[in-house]
């Protein structure tokens, strides 16, 4: 076996190991649930620490519940690399977390004062957006981008609020933002992910170089209606707020599948239904709405669409409607000089890679907007993600960290 082959193999093997032993941190047997603020969260972010530390790097948590490694560099300029730790609900072992230990594996192959910069390995917190209804809580909260009032607006299925979790768990939210990157002092950010789409590996290619991510919005809509005996109740005196939820979960697939931009979509994923008994006309319906699109115009026309559909059926049915969006970001471009450093690391390495756009959100999205940001992905099984059924091979991680830690070396000689 030739050398390089038996170092992609334990690195490997290595990466396989960890993913293994953080995929444990999860709160249901079925797949990986691991929300913020839980106790698998705490668990999980242990362990990284552990991690981090046996890979030769000094370790600090921030007000956001995210975890910081660093290598010392040359200079107090920082090189971010990083992902998130948290997961959906009954989600894969790979999304988020195998982008932090692949960003721990590059900083443990350097030694300290050799780069021109130094290395900050992050695992975010709060990424996904699930549990509160937001997401990118510690990307935006390093920016510099979150108010601690705001996180009084998001709240979990059992009303407590982000701001109470926080407190719960022995953070001070009045301090979420007090760790804030210096953006001046950064040079660039990576975010290696697996794609979780099928493009990567019906391509049979390793390595994905992201060109992009699509911008998002997302809404929580409450329609409320009246509860009314399913019997004698006649259909013309109904205020049925399911009949409208309908209505608009229709236009939301029509109105994406309709656009000519092949990237936008629409998902209503949430639906609760009160009070969800047979023989009760629905009173009230709790919604969600996503769509994104590479297309910040396109993604707008969708959203408006949506509404002007359920502010229809709401008059029809003579129901109120309140909604929050809970999430805008624009789309994002990758920054050209870091894409170029990667594809010339690949070229050198002689790997054959695929330039696409992201689908799916990233802490890099509102990175991306401050910093120099890139992205590397790997590809997923099936193009399966969000489920039990994620795989990547370790063995393209392996591969990813390979090239981040050739771009690193080209580049530090360069200077
Ligand atoms: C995060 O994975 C998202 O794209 O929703
Ligand atoms: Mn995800
Ligand atoms: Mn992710």
């Amino acid at each position: 076996m030739m050398v390089e082959e038996q170092m992609i193999g334990s690195l490997a093997g290595r990466i396989q190991q960890e993913l293994a032993t953080l995929s444990r941190y999860s709160a249901t047997e079925k797949g990986v649930t691991r929300l913020p603020f839980t106790k698998e969260a705490e668990d999980a972010l242990v362990c990284l620490e552990k991690m981090m530390r046996e890979a030769g790097l000094s370790t600090c948590r921030d007000g956001s519940g995210a975890l910081h490694g660093f290598l010392p560099g040359k200079s107090d300029k920082l090189f971010i690399i990083g992902s998130h730790y948290d997961s959906v609900v009954e989600g894969g072992a790979y999304d988020g977390i195998a982008g932090v230990v692949c960003g721990i594996e590059i900083a443990r192959h350097f030694s300290p004062n050799t780069l021109p910069f130094t290395l900050e390995i992050v695992a975010f917190n709060d990424e996904e957006g699930v549990r509160f209804g937001g997401g990118f809580l510690s990307s935006k909260a390093l920016l510099g981008e979150l108010k601690p009032a705001e996180l009084k607006n998001y709240c979990d299925a059992d009303g407590l609020s982000c701001y109470e979790a926080m407190q719960r768990s022995g953070y001070d939210p009045e301090k979420i933002s007090e760790d804030a990157w210096s953006v001046e002092n950064i040079v660039g950010f990576l975010e290696i992910h697996i794609e979780q789409g099928a493009r990567l590996y019906q391509a049979g290619l390793p390595i994905g170089l992201v060109t992009g991510i699509v911008g998002m919005r997302r809404f929580d809509i409450e329609l409320t209606g009246r509860a009314d005996h399913a019997g004698t109740t006649p259909m013309n005196m109904r205020a049925d707020a399911l009949t409208a939820a309908a209505a608009f979960i229709l236009t939301a697939q029509k109105a994406a599948k309709e656009r000519a931009a092949p990237d936008v979509v629409a998902t209503v994923g949430v639906c609760e239904v009160r009070p969800g008994t047979v023989n009760t006309v629905p009173a009230s319906v709790h919604l969600t709405l996503d769509v994104r699109s590479l297309d910040a115009a396109v993604r707008d026309e969708v959203v408006a669409e949506c509404f002007a559909a359920l502010r229809k059926a709401a008059a029809e049915n003579d129901l109120t409607v309140k909604t929050q969006e809970k999430l805008t970001v624009a789309p994002v471009k990758m920054d050209e000089m870091l894409m170029a450093r990667l594809s010339e690391a690949m070229t050198e390495e002689d790997i054959s890679y695929m330039a696409l756009a992201s689908g799916a959100g990233h802490d890099a999205l509102p990175i991306a907007r401050r910093l120099p940001a890139a992205m590397l992905f790997v590809p997923s099984r099936d193009g399966r993600s969000h489920c039990p059924e994620e795989y990547s091979e370790p063995e393209d991680f392996a591969r990813a960290v390979q090239v981040a830690i050739h771009m690193l070396e080209d580049w530090s000689e360069a200077l």
